[in-house]
């Protein structure tokens, strides 16, 4: 179950604010400039631990009293960082157990950030210490509305290899399999002679031959970061709890890997906040190339699953890059609103625009924000100005729930499974970016849901189809709340190579797709990854397993290629009032696509309208009104067609018909139909 304790009351806007970057004569100027521009918020402080104890012990707080209080005079309210993502150089010379280390052992050093670890004894005290003195000191300081642990967990990287973490890994698996027998057992270790004889011998991952570390071990020590991780914000919220004002916040930005992000947010945080920069889709993940910075609505899918109504701590409002790497383009005039709208759309209550200022020094040189080094007005400042003024209008769409057509269902297990099982990562990764593609492009839109230890089949129940693309590893418990959820009426759709290990990632010794046989109706006699050869197809990509349909089992496509060509490749079984399709390979978007149309789902707000593939549609529900937003990703104009007649919320006029939106435009409308 989903925890949200805190819920913003009317859409708000912020920004990311670096006091100790600028003179202090300018802040005022800076805080009022905000101020006029509809910017009620600012972020900070999550950097400046060198300014709070400049040096070890020696507490100095005099430089952000004078800026909250400068807040507090202008009307302009705070959301408190804890420094932890950048220890300050004497701590990191002194104690260099702190630092996190590469797989060789090499010491990450001080001059970057996210240089420590999460389990040094050293770096959790001086931690708990500073985030006390700081909760203490500002805790009831009347501009702060939440805090903000550490800054992007597991960013930069989210893999730890220091001397600490070697030993809490070791503690770690002790706890969790109790004697080395059992730990042998569970990790193969009779495999390549590499048995354990006695505790001292277990390391976090090293450096092996061809990295071919065992992926037993690999698996659990994915779980023992994300508990890492999660042990080590916690602490900071446990105090942080204990001098805040009861109203106020705690939350964390960004989501990153190794990390279970649905239990952070459970277990520790009131709501969470996600770091929104779109324009990595020109730099960094080209799944989908076509769809570029409209890629981005899937992290912000994953965002809201985490956190249903959910904040951006940190929106991208200018083009980003490092000096030493990372070129990507300024949004062109009418991005930055696009993108902040995609954010919206997806369930964000709260937009906090990265950053106010360019910084004119340091390695994100050239990450720009809304104003330039110049400092004087731009169009970057009038769009902030104009998208706060249209925010407003849509207030009544704020806190309101997403229309999904079906849900695409994960897990951690497999997650961290596909980190290092490469063919289990490149039919993951494929399928999942085709199943956003066609939703996406065929207008029919998702949830996610994580299955973890306590989702119940009434959280599937909801949705009419489930998309789990591939189980890879599957336990009885998640089997029977599939089961419940077919019975109960639903359609659930899995992909190749589903069933096939246990929890330990060990393969079952049992028919594939082991114990998903019972759903499935269909054994896997034979199988081929056909990434590299002749018998590849672009609508049974990567891996095909051969499906033999058992009893009752329907099939209902067959493969074109190979020696197989013929068999069947897509199948369905009835169970009780559902049924359960089985694809024995990878998704293509067209394959999607077809089976949308199949189980009834395709395009579900074609009664209202209808659009290009190059607009992306969303649907949001709240105390019986709907609402569609409409968005333009291309360059160029597009035409949409309202079936019916709507109010345009930002002009509260009437619209039906055919209607152009601009490049990169953006529309809310309201519909009476429910
Ligand atoms: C985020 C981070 C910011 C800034 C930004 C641009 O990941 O939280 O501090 O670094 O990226 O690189």
């Amino acid at each position: 179950m989903q925890r949200q304790n805190y819920r913003w009351q009317g859409y708000t806007v912020g920004v990311c604010y670096y006091p100790e970057h600028w003179p202090k004569t300018m802040w005022r100027d800076d805080l009022m400039r905000m101020k006029a521009a509809g910017i009620s918020t600012v972020r900070v402080a999550e950097f400046a631990w060198a300014i709070f104890e400049p040096q070890e012990g020696e507490f100095s707080f005099e430089f952000f009293d004078s800026f909250l209080d400068l807040c507090k005079e202008i009307g302009i309210n705070v959301i408190f960082g804890t420094p932890t993502a950048a220890p300050p150089a004497w701590l990191t010379e002194k104690y260099p157990e702190t630092l996190n280390a590469l797989k060789d052992g090499t010491l990450l050093r001080h001059g970057a950030r996210r240089q420590y670890n999460y389990n040094s004894r050293v770096y959790w005290s001086l931690s708990a210490r500073i985030v006390e003195q700081l909760a203490q000191h500002y805790g009831q300081h009347p501009a702060i509305i939440g805090w903000q642990l550490d800054n992007e967990f597991n960013c930069e990287t989210d893999e730890f290899y220091s001397d600490a973490d070697h030993q809490a890994f070791r503690m770690f698996v002790k706890e969790k399999y109790g004697t080395l027998d059992a730990l042998n057992e569970a990790w193969g270790t009779v495999f390549w002679s590499e048995t354990y004889t006695d505790w001292s011998q277990v390391y976090c991952p090293r450096p092996v031959l061809n990295d071919g570390s065992n992926p037993h071990l690999l698996l659990d020590y994915s779980r023992f970061i994300s508990e890492s991780c999660i042990r080590f914000a916690g602490m900071q919220a446990d105090i942080i709890r204990r001098y805040k004002k009861p109203e106020d916040f705690i939350t964390t930005n960004g989501l990153f890997t190794n990390l279970d992000n649905h239990r952070m947010q459970n277990e520790i945080l009131d709501v969470y906040t996600y770091d929104s920069y779109p324009d990595f889709a020109f730099e960094v993940d080209k799944s989908a190339p076509d769809l570029k910075d409209r890629m981005w609505t899937r992290n912000l899918i994953e965002a809201r699953s985490v956190c249903p109504h959910f904040g951006i701590m940190e929106q991208q409002s200018g083009g980003g890059g490092w000096v030493n790497r990372m070129e990507m383009p300024a949004p062109r005039p009418g991005q930055l609103t696009l993108w902040a709208m995609q954010s919206v759309a997806q369930g964000a209550d709260y937009i906090s625009f990265f950053r106010w200022r360019t910084a004119a020094f340091g390695t994100e040189l050239y990450w720009h924000g809304i104003l330039d080094y110049d400092n004087r007005d731009n169009r970057k400042l009038r769009e902030v100005k104009e998208f706060c003024s249209l925010l407003h209008t849509l207030d009544p769409v704020c806190g309101g729930e997403n229309v999904a057509a079906f849900a695409l269902v994960k897990d951690y297990d497999n997650e961290w499974d596909a980190r290092l099982d490469v063919v289990h990562r490149r039919f993951k990764a494929h399928s999942e970016a085709e199943i956003f593609a066609a939703s996406e492009l065929y207008h029919t839109p998702y949830d996610i849901v994580y299955l973890n230890d306590d989702t119940g089949a009434n959280e599937l129940s909801k949705y009419p189809v489930v998309i789990y693309p591939h189980p890879v590893i599957m336990t009885e418990s998640r089997v029977s709340v599939l089961r419940e959820y077919v019975r109960n009426g639903g359609t659930l759709i899995v992909g190749c190579r589903s069933g096939l290990k246990d929890l330990r990632g060990h393969a079952v010794m049992l028919p594939q797709p082991g114990l998903l046989q019972e759903l499935t109706g269909t054994d896997v006699c034979d199988f081929t990854f056909t990434s590299q050869s002749e018998d590849s197809d672009p609508d049974t990509p990567i891996w095909n397993d051969i499906l033999t349909p058992l009893t009752d089992t329907k099939v209902l496509d067959t493969y074109h290629t190979g020696y197989y060509a013929g068999e069947a490749c897509l199948t369905e079984h009835s169970l009780e009032k559902g049924r359960v399709i089985h694809l024995g390979s990878a998704f293509s978007r067209n394959r999607v696509k077809r089976l949308f149309d199949y189980c009834g789902i395709l395009e579900p707000f074609s009664e209202y309208l209808s659009a290009p593939d190059g607009v992306e549609l969303v649907m949001r529900r709240k105390d019986g009104h709907t609402f569609i937003f409409v968005l333009n990703f291309q360059r160029t104009e597009q035409k949409i067609t309202l079936h019916t007649p709507m109010t345009l919320l930002c002009s509260g006029e009437t619209a039906d018909g055919e209607i152009i939106l601009p490049p990169y435009g953006t529309a809310v409308y309201e519909t009476e139909i429910s």
